[in-house]
């Protein structure tokens, strides 16, 4: 089972990032998690798809969710909703119609920020995903308030209740996505 991991935020000292990280260490035996990063992902702009096609990043992104059995994001709440980052990954991810990278591809998610754990941005990204119909994950839901008592200096989470809360939603991602 290779799930495919995308973190909203860009920071080398994401705490999103960081949460990720924390799932490939919890993955089940036989999963691996890999995360995969934004860092070099054009903004969408149609004329560049129409005369490039896709870009050798975005290229190797979409190779990256296609080969993918199912996918698991992170991101902070940026004004009440997913990072531009992210939703521009989603926008590139879901061009070429029916064929689509992120189409039906099974989705968890999670976040980490501010006082409810990104839980308005984790909303909106629910809604962003309706037009994927891809099957997300929502038996468990992980809402990481940031905080140090959640963290240690290196950003490495260490409150045992967001790393079994973590467990369990990849658990859930990969029963999801043996049953899809
Ligand atoms: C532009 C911007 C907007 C933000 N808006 C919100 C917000 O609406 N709600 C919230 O809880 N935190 C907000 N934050 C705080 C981030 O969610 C928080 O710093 C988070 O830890 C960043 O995630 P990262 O550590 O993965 O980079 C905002 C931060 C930035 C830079």
């Amino acid at each position: 089972m290779k799930i495919l991991a995308i973190s909203g935020s860009l920071r080398s000292g994401s705490y999103n990032t960081a949460a990720l990280r924390v799932a490939a260490d919890v993955a089940p035996d036989g999963t691996t998690v890999t995360i995969h990063p934004l860092n070099d992902i054009p903004l969408y702009d149609f004329d560049l798809e129409e005369e490039v096609g896709f870009p050798e990043p975005v290229a190797a992104l979409r190779q990256a969710v296609t080969d993918a059995d199912a996918v698991l994001i992170a991101s902070p709440e940026y004004n009440y909703s997913v990072t531009g980052v992210l939703k521009n990954a989603l926008d590139w991810l879901s061009r070429g119609g029916a064929d689509a990278p992120i189409n039906d591809k099974p989705v968890a998610m999670l976040g980490v920020g501010g006082r409810f754990g990104a839980l308005r941005s984790q909303l909106h990204l629910r809604d962003i995903l309706l037009h994927t119909k891809a099957p997300v994950v929502d038996d468990i839901q992980v809402y990481i308030a940031r905080s140090d008592a959640e963290f240690d200096d290196d950003h490495k989470v260490i409150s045992e209740r967001y790393v079994n809360q973590i467990e369990r939603l990849v658990r859930s991602l990969v029963e999801t996505a043996t049953q899809s």
